[in-house]
């Protein structure tokens, strides 16, 4: 049997595990998915430890992801971005990915939204970084929002062609943008926008990171103008749909994925 595991702190109420075993299920794989909660500075030791155990493979979440860094070999992605949610362990050595990166970007097409021109990113956190590089590696030319200015600043300066921006340009940046991005927690759990709404028109795409509610602030006031809207369990889905992928070599079946997840939603 494989067993595929998640370390984090806490991962109690982690939707992984429903939505990676429906995948084993529908494919007939002979495959677990597990939560693990090592201690807070413990993240080499779990790597070593699911090594030795011969896990098949391992997603990383907070407040694991930089410190894994160190314990495996970083792809080049995962290297700039300063975070691994994926883990092989199939090779000689663990190796780190980075696929929440790839899970907007492909949370986005899914909707028929193309990935070129311009998009905004709110957020500078560890959010706003994966989704930032991954739209940059994309060729969108990528404008970093930050309440607090100058971490958008130094995100911007690592992230190619982009530019950092204080939240209150929104409304400036906005005006000939394709793409927007919630990657602040804003709007989790509590009826709030990052966005104002009169920033918002019809010929953008907008992305919400946040899956708590499906349907946050942002995204109503974002349909009310005519925009296309994802939100985030889409990208929770392709973080995990790319995970899957890149651990079995087969192509996921992300209708049950997708199913199980909001079945739990
Ligand atoms: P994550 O890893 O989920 O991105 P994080 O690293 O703590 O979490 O980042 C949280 C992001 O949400 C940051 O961009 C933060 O802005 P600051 O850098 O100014 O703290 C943003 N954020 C959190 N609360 C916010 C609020 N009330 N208004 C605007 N931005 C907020």
């Amino acid at each position: 049997m494989d067993v595929y595991g998640l370390i984090g702190n806490p991962v109690e109420h982690s939707l992984s595990p429903p939505m990676h075993e429906a995948a084993y299920e529908e494919l007939g794989l002979y495959a677990r998915y597990v939560t693990f909660e090592p201690p807070k500075d413990a993240a080499g030791d779990a790597i070593g430890a699911a090594e030795t155990l011969g896990l098949a493979g391992l997603n990383v979440t907070i407040p694991f992801k930089e410190a894994v860094l160190d314990a495996v070999e970083p792809d080049d992605l995962a290297a700039r971005i300063g975070a691994v949610n994926t883990i092989d362990l199939s090779g000689d050595r663990p190796t780190g990915h980075n696929t929440d990166a790839i899970g907007a970007v492909r949370a986005l097409e899914e909707h028929d939204v193309a990935i070129e021109g311009s998009a905004v990113v709110v957020g500078a956190g560890g959010a706003g970084r994966a989704v930032s590089f991954g739209l940059a590696e994309e060729g969108m030319e990528v404008a970093i929002a930050n309440r607090t200015v100058e971490k958008a600043h130094d995100l911007a300066a690592e992230v190619p062609g982009a530019s950092g921006h204080g939240i209150d340009t929104l409304s400036d940046l906005l005006s000939g943008a394709d793409v927007l991005v919630n990657a602040t927690s804003v709007g989790m759990d509590e009826d709030r926008s990052p966005v104002p709404a009169d920033a918002l028109h019809a010929e953008l795409a907008v992305l919400d990171a946040v899956y708590s509610p499906i349907e946050t602030r942002l995204l109503r006031d974002a349909a009310q103008t005519g925009a296309t809207t994802v939100d985030g369990a889409w990208m929770l889905l392709f973080q995990g749909v790319e995970a899957f992928e890149r651990w079995t070599g087969q192509a996921a079946p992300v209708e049950e994925m997708n199913r199980a997840l909001r079945g739990r939603l």
